[in-house]
């Protein structure tokens, strides 16, 4: 199993292009499978979930080419059923379900367990596939949804924690080909489900209100193929713009779009971060001393939860409190007990985490727990002194495309190591 190795101290400096959005190329990949017709999606990041996607769908049937940053799928000939094993390995690929019970009215995956950051349930889409029409059902540890028709439906598909995005997507996809009008109330913002509606409409589906809680499909009777490029990953975006404040350095991030990032800027800019905007260039760096700010974790437009990891770290380095709470998933502290090892003072209180910043950091072995978590030892270890090595690299690179080489362009000592 590999590692990294970061030796810290280095202000980051340079220019950052931002990959394609993981969490928006999932679901577009998943809708490929609602047409007969080939599909070709642009700025497709080479991550291995991404990958993980293309085998899943390989088993369904589609045919899969990735070349360069582009993937052209074409699903002829499809199964409902996805692989036990494959589908359980991978919670985005609950994503097919949609588009299976959308085009061949019946879907079969294996549930998804539980994961780090929380138990994950799926009450959501299963609720918005009902309302459909479909029958739901779990058995031997498969989810099955059928229908003979899918009869579009109202539908409020708030939750514990607001708005769900996948669930979102799913019932979604699926709406595109049912009979009639489906209104989906309390319908996830997130830019990845309007780019996945961008895509679902570029092949002929009928969606308005991407964007806002009230999401309006009006069923046809097929889709066809399309081209899509797709939008760039805010979450990458942010995490290089917080490695930036955290080193002390200056970043310029190549193609990311500050509209998708208000909240995340609004934060770095209260702390004393200068972000300036040039076409389509952001060049963030720190000015002067870090400031303490408190976080709340929110469905889209809030703060993502996705950047709340990374938050603490910097929050670490920052003299003075800040109170980091985590209002999405109920266990996302996986990373405080891993700061600690590099002397960061944090406290876990409820869905809170209390943060003593501006102790020094100091180098040591480090365990990722889950993407965000990685991404945020990978930070702290950049900003401290001496050696830290960041064990089971494998999460990151689940999300953040050639991370170690980025770095290393823009100023940072770090290599890939055998475990
Ligand atoms: C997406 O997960 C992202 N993943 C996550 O990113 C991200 O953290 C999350 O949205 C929130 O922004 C992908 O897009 C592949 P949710 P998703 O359904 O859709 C509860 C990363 O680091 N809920 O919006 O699975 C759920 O438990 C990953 O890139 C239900 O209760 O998240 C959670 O508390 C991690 N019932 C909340 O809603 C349901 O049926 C939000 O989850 C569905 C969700």
């Amino acid at each position: 199993m590999e590692s990294l190795l970061i030796k810290g101290g280095v202000p980051l400096c340079g220019e950052v292009t931002i990959s394609g959005a993981k969490n928006a190329v999932l679901p577009i990949m998943a809708a490929a499978l609602l047409t007969r017709e080939p599909c070709v999606i642009r700025r497709v990041p080479n991550l291995s979930d991404v990958k993980f996607m293309g085998r899943i769908l390989t088993w369904l049937g589609a045919e899969v080419h990735f070349q360069g940053d582009s993937v052209r799928i074409q699903a002829r000939k499809i199964k409902g059923a996805g692989d036990y094993d494959l589908v359980r390995k991978m919670r985005g690929s609950i994503c097919i379900m949609g588009p299976l019970l959308g085009r061949l009215k019946k879907a079969a995956v294996s549930l998804p367990g539980g994961c780090v950051i929380g138990a994950r349930p799926i009450n959501l889409h299963l609720k918005g596939f009902a309302a459909l029409g479909a029958k739901v059902t779990i058995e031997n540890g498969y989810v099955r949804a059928e229908a003979r028709r899918l009869i579009g439906a109202d539908l409020f598909l708030g939750g514990r924690a607001g708005s769900t995005v996948l669930g979102t997507a799913n019932v979604m996809m699926a709406a595109t080909l049912a009979e009639g009008v489906t209104v989906i109330e309390s319908a996830a913002c997130e830019p990845e489900v309007v780019d996945l509606a961008c895509f679902l409409n570029a092949m002929g589906a009928k969606i308005t209100g991407a964007g806002s809680p009230t999401l309006t499909i009006t069923g046809v009777k097929q889709l066809h193929g399309a081209e899509h490029e797709v939008i760039p990953d805010r979450i990458e975006a942010a995490t290089y713009a917080i490695a930036a404040a955290a080193t002390n350095g200056e970043i310029t991030l190549r193609g990311a779009r500050a509209d998708h990032l208000h909240a995340v800027f609004d934060k770095l800019r209260d702390t004393g971060v200068k972000l300036e905007r040039q076409g389509s260039a952001i060049t963030v760096r720190r000015n002067g001393r870090l400031k303490p700010v408190d976080i709340t974790t929110l469905p889209y437009s809030g703060f993502p939860t996705d950047v709340q990891a990374q938050m603490m770290a910097l929050m670490a380095l920052t003299p003075g409190i800040s109170i980091i709470t985590e209002r999405i998933f109920e266990s996302r502290f996986m990373h405080v007990s891993e700061l600690g090892r590099l002397g960061a003072d944090i406290e876990i209180e409820g869905p809170s985490a209390i943060v003593k910043g501006g102790k020094p950091l100091s180098g040591a072995p480090v365990m990722a727990s889950d993407l965000r978590a990685s991404a945020a030892l990978v930070i702290a270890g950049l900003a401290a002194s001496g050696h830290t090595q960041v064990n089971r690299v494998y999460h990151l690179d689940r999300g953040y495309e050639n991370m170690d080489a980025k770095l290393r362009k823009l100023g940072a000592r770090v290599q890939r190591i055998e475990e």
